[in-house]
């Protein structure tokens, strides 16, 4: 459907034309003046120039015109030269009926032409806990997936699993000091291993930290690791076996954590996948002429001349010839262009990466990783900061593990679900999660990503203000209102929404006929935060109408199945813009 500004704007500029003047001066906008009107045109100021008139004579006939259009309940001039407009109720009820009458999409069409965007999100690393800091990326990245995906392109989220650095050498080498006589260790050995991995997923979380703390102190120790790693990278048997034990370990963890936060990826690939691309790759950064050796390592220069500050060569390879993370992430664009041929890539990424992602994606460009034409963007989000304005920690100091986090939340809703009412305690407990996942989300979300923003646990559950749990508590109510409406009558066939009968009740209407339009902008800037901001907006709406119409006492039966067609449209919006967002409401709450 077209955007209802569209529609208004075109009946203006046609009254443009029929004044005499330019279209263009005909482009109206949402009236930031919402107590005068709905939407304004301020094009007669711009257009007084060129027509060397007051601006007011311009607005002056303009509004005359569109006064006779049955669009607009009214349009007048007002000094200096605006044009200050409202659109007639039964025009705005007809949107809305053709907004309804398209059940999946609600007037927002699929785009045109469909693009292929890889998505890399997640980014955790292996047999390392999820911390706060995968939160974010998790978050954000799996609502620009839903976002994409709504509109109508092929959305491909990857994981890209850190599996390939030197925590891999550290957790051999402890593995090694623990169990010296296990067969992956054998150096000649030719057999088969065992399918089984030599250990769970709770001991090798303990092992990574504490081969991480014995490497920072024990040089001998750091060097072995650091061999392991190379021996790894450079294809010794029993060691790709325990790098694929430990991924199939901490890999159904993740999923399992994962999941809890409704965030899903197409594809599991890691760092580790990108491997058999990179001697290809760096054989013909070398043969191209681009590829040279500086102070021992293989680099590539990636600076430009608009640079304000300089920005240094990208590193392919180590003075060992080791990877390091630039050569896996460029690998991992050769495989990604060679498998799918993606029109953009998005990394959903800790902004502190700018500067390197800056280095990859020139480095990419400049030796024909990728097509001229290929998007490579960098969206970076800014820091969880805990109550003190300093990166979240726990009480104790440490790192923030995602599970503690998410577990102390799902308490935190309990405990305010069973304060308001007694609830089941099964019940009270999955509501509490559907919830609580609402408030952490919605928390980020609803921030610019590129910010920094305070977790803030108490604010961020409250039922009240813009939060999570308000947009589902005015969801929640209205499934209320319709059930007890069903229980007593049926939905007359010829329900529709009816024009409006009061202030409100228009706002709300008018709220609704944004939809598409906003939908459109969160894509084109990925930014959910519009989503957020939108529906905070028009949860606000559907309160103030709601106080102030007796929906379910109404007396005059179309007029209160026209209500309730409101209501289910408004309760649609909500649904698909918190799918959207990756989370859903309860029954109840
Ligand atoms: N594993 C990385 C980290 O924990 C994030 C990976 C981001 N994605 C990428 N393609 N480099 O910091």
């Amino acid at each position: 459907m077209e955007k209802i500004l569209d529609v208004i704007s075109r009946e203006v500029k046609e009254a443009m034309k029929a004044g005499g003047y330019e279209e263009k001066y005909g482009k109206v906008t949402l009236s930031n003046r919402p107590d005068l009107c709905e939407y304004q045109c301020n094009g007669a100021m711009a257009a007084a120039k060129e027509y060397k008139c007051a601006p007011f004579m311009i607005s002056d006939k303009v509004a005359e015109i569109l006064q006779k259009n049955p669009m607009f309940e009214s349009a007048e001039s007002v000094k200096p030269g605006f044009l200050n407009l409202k659109l007639n109720s039964e025009y705005l009820a007809e949107y809305l009926r053709n907004m309804e009458a398209d059940k999946e999409r609600l007037g927002s069409d699929k785009c045109q032409n469909p693009r292929t965007i890889m998505i890399d999100y997640g980014g955790p690393n292996v047999a390392k806990p999820l911390h706060v800091g995968h939160l974010r990326s998790a978050i954000i990245g799996e609502s620009i997936k839903r976002i994409g995906r709504f509109v109508g392109h092929n959305m491909i989220g990857d994981v890209h699993l850190g599996d390939w650095g030197l925590q891999m050498g550290l957790i051999i080498t402890e593995l090694r000091e623990r169990k010296p006589d296990l067969v992956y260790f054998e150096e000649d050995y030719a057999g088969e291993y065992p399918e089984e991995p030599p250990f769970t997923i709770s001991e090798l979380e303990e092992i990574y930290p504490a081969a991480s703390g014995k490497s920072k102190e024990d040089e001998k120790y750091k060097e072995e690791a650091m061999a392991a790693t190379y021996e790894l990278q450079h294809g010794r048997r029993g060691y790709t076996a325990l790098l694929n034990h430990i991924l199939q370990v901490s890999v159904s963890d993740l999923k399992r954590n994962y999941e809890n936060l409704n965030v899903s990826f197409d594809l599991w690939k890691g760092e580790s996948d990108a491997q058999p691309y990179i001697p290809d790759m760096v054989q013909k950064m070398k043969e191209d002429g681009f590829a040279y050796i500086s102070e021992g390592a293989l680099v590539v220069d990636v600076k430009e001349e608009s640079d304000a500050k300089e920005i240094p060569p990208c590193m392919i390879l180590k003075s060992d010839g080791a990877s390091l993370y630039n050569t896996t992430d460029l690998a991992t664009i050769v495989w990604r262009m060679k498998d799918y041929n993606p029109d953009e890539i998005i990394y959903v990424v800790d902004k502190r990466q700018e500067l390197y992602f800056t280095q990859v994606f020139r480095c990419a460009k400049k030796t024909g990783l990728v097509k001229p034409e290929t998007e490579l963007k960098f969206l970076g989000f800014g820091t969880m900061n805990g109550k003190d304005g300093k990166p979240f920690k726990t009480r104790e100091g440490g790192v923030m593990r995602l599970e503690y986090l998410v577990s102390s939340i799902n308490e935190e809703m309990y405990k305010k679900i069973a304060d308001n009412h007694t609830v089941e305690e099964q019940e009270g407990q999955e509501t509490a999660k559907v919830v609580a996942l609402s408030a952490i989300k919605y928390g980020d979300l609803s921030n610019q990503a590129s910010k920094d923003y305070i977790f803030d646990i108490d604010r961020f559950t409250s039922f009240e203000g813009n939060t999570g749990p308000y947009i589902l508590y005015t969801i929640v109510r209205m499934k209320s209102i319709l059930k007890k409406y069903q229980d007593k009558t049926s939905l007359p066939e010829q329900a529709e929404i009816l024009p409006a009968h009061s202030e409100s009740e228009k706002s709300l209407m008018l709220e609704i006929s944004k939809f598409n339009s906003v939908i459109e902008s969160a894509y084109e800037e990925t930014a959910p935060h519009k989503l957020c901001a939108y529906i905070y907006d028009l949860a606000n709406a559907f309160n103030h109408f709601y106080h102030e119409t007796k929906i379910l006492a109404e007396p005059d039966e179309a007029v209160q199945a026209g209500y309730i067609k409101l209501l289910e449209l408004t309760k649609r919006v909500l649904e698909i813009c918190i799918d959207l967002l990756g989370f859903e409401a309860p029954e109840r709450m």
